[in-house]
C-alpha cells in the first residue's frame, strides 16, 4: 500500500455549495489542493467524493491521514 505526501499539517477551509461534488485529494500528489488533479494515476490512491447537503465551509484534511477522510479529524497533530 502507498502512502500518502503530506501536503500540509493542517486543514484546508473551503467554501462549499449545497449538492455540488467535491473530489478530494488522497494521494497527496495533485496541484490543486485539496482537490484530484489525476496524478494519482498509477498509485493505489482514488478521490473521496464530498458531497455537503448545506452551503457552509469544510475542513478538508491536508495531511491525508485522516481517519474521517475527506475531512480532517485532527490527526495532523500526531504527524
Ligand atoms: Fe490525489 Fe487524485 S490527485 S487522489
Ligand atoms: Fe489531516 Fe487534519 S489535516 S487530519
Amino acid at each position: 500500500m502507498d502512502t500518502p505526501e503530506i501536503v500540509k499539517k493542517a486543514p484546508f477551509a473551503v467554501p462549499v455549495e449545497a449538492g455540488k461534488a467535491y473530489w478530494w485529494c488522497a494521494c497527496g500528489r495533485s496541484a490543486q489542493q485539496p482537490f484530484c488533479d489525476g496524478s494519482h494515476k498509477g498509485t493505489a490512491f482514488r478521490p473521496v467524493k464530498y458531497q455537503p447537503t448545506e452551503d457552509g465551509k469544510a475542513f478538508f484534511c491536508g495531511c491525508k491521514h485522516s481517519g474521517n477522510q475527506p475531512l480532517c479529524d485532527g490527526t495532523h497533530k500526531q504527524l
